[in-house]
């Protein structure tokens, strides 16, 4: 009954949809457990690319059913959207499963994401704008509106009206907005209920029944450990727990059922939106690093940050997700360079430290510590095993790997399937 979580260990865009992908005709379900449509993978497979944001990425995998569970928020009009371009392409979407326990994004949501990180001004957190952060908020404020009250129409006007009440007084009065009708939206949501209704399940229940069958259950998680609401850099993070953790709660099966933790870490680091990283360079290396690794967002098309790699969080996502495995992604982007820096503490007030500081001030005034490594500059997409790697990239990987704590199971040299190096059993 193997039931495998991949967790992104830095601030996301890692390559999950890649090792995912790679399990792809191994796994039975492929379940996300929390996010929503702020999320993009993009998968390489032979020629084609797609960007998927809602969809788990074992919907391109005719072997696997795709579950999208309690833990996520649904933009239905997003997910209605990407399953018919996805349809258009000739992959099927028939296998998909949704929890009828997930919440709805709903059109306040997004308006107040929008509104709120205007009035926010140069304290903004750089959100994607879908909604996340207000959908989730009304579903802690127990407010929020279920997958399952598209079902019942008289339940669904009851809620909007009881939530727009409020929603609009803070959008008109506060924010200078138009307000948002119940009943118009409550036609829109019926209509994508009836939809979406031959999808809405059980989830919990049919994942448990799998597991007991020794069905094999891949947990992927969106966003990243840095990201994550309880671990993350606070507040400068989203609104859900990608962490492994998060996978229980998020799909409805206990920790003791957790098999493995596939952390997944870019040999570099990236950032998208606000907040602390201390590795980053605005420099025309930070471009050079841009460009060579695409480094642009699936879902918003914005420039991401990019820095050096570090070990610091790295090992801090070690520690929170208990990762028993890494995958480490885009290797080939560092071929050239003539040395490769990693981080491997910080300075804070001239003392330097291995570990994440406790606190958001400390990690605001981080200075990274590096070692510095010998570069190579073959062209190492074509590897297939670490020996055909060039020495300089094999100690690269095998620094990072004593650095994290946790042995590498693959490495990603280019983004095909195939461009994998594979040093231990994924699943
Ligand atoms: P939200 O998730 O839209 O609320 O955005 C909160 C923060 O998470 C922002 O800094 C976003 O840029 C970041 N974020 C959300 N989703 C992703 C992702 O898939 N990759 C990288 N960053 C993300």
């Amino acid at each position: 009954m193997p039931a495998i979580v991949i967790v992104g260990a830095q601030w996301g865009d890692e390559g999950k949809g890649k090792a995912t992908d790679l399990m792809g005709d191994s796994v039975d379900f492929v379940v996300r457990y929390q996010g929503g449509n702020n999320a993009g993978h993009t998968v390489v497979i032979g020629e084609e690319s797609y960007a998927l944001h809602l969809l788990p990425s074992g919907v391109l995998s005719p072997h696997s059913v795709p579950v999208i569970g309690n833990g996520v928020v649904i933009d239905p009009g997003v997910l209605i959207k990407e399953i018919g371009d996805i349809q258009a392409r000739g992959v099927s979407c028939e296998r998909l499963l949704i929890s009828a326990n997930a919440h709805l994004i709903m059109p306040h949501h997004v308006s107040l994401d929008k509104v709120t990180e205007r009035y926010l001004g140069q304290a903004r957190i750089g959100t994607t704008g879908r909604g996340i952060g207000p959908a989730y908020s009304d579903k802690v404020a127990r407010t929020g509106i279920r997958v399952q009250d598209l079902f019942d129409p008289a339940i669904l006007r009851q809620k909007l009206e009881l939530v727009l009440r409020e929603k609009n007084q803070v959008l008109t009065k506060v924010y200078n907005r138009r307000g948002i009708d119940a009943g118009r939206v409550a036609d829109e949501y019926l209509e994508y209920g009836k939809r979406l209704a031959s999808y809405v399940a059980d989830t919990s229940l049919i994942l448990n029944q799998a597991l007991e069958e020794d069905k094999v259950v891949l947990l992927e998680g969106a966003q990243a450990t840095l990201l994550d609401v309880d671990h993350g850099t606070y507040p400068f993070v989203t609104s859900s727990s990608p962490t492994a953790g998060g996978a229980c709660v998020g799909s409805g099966l206990g920790p003791t059922r957790i098999t493995k933790v596939l952390g997944i870490v870019k040999a570099y680091t990236t950032r998208v939106g606000a907040g602390p990283f201390p590795t980053e360079l605005t420099d025309e290396v930070g471009e050079w690093l841009r460009k060579t690794g695409g480094e642009y967002g699936v879902t918003t098309g914005r420039e991401r940050r990019t820095g050096w790699f570090d070990a610091v969080i790295a090992r801090y996502a070690t520690r929170v997700n208990g990762v028993t495995d890494y995958f480490i992604t885009k290797l080939d982007v560092l071929s050239g360079l003539e040395k490769v820096p990693v981080c491997t503490g910080y300075e804070i007030d001239g003392v330097v430290r291995a570990d994440v500081p406790m606190t958001q001030t400390e990690f605001h005034h981080a200075k990274p510590v590096y070692e510095y490594f010998d570069g190579w500059w073959e062209d190492i997409s074509n590897a297939k095993s670490l020996s055909e790697l060039p020495a300089n990239a094999r100690a690269y990987v095998l620094a990072l790997a004593d650095m994290i704590g946790a042995p590498v199971a693959a490495i990603g040299v280019g983004p095909r399937r195939d461009q994998t190096i594979q040093l231990r059993p994924l699943i």
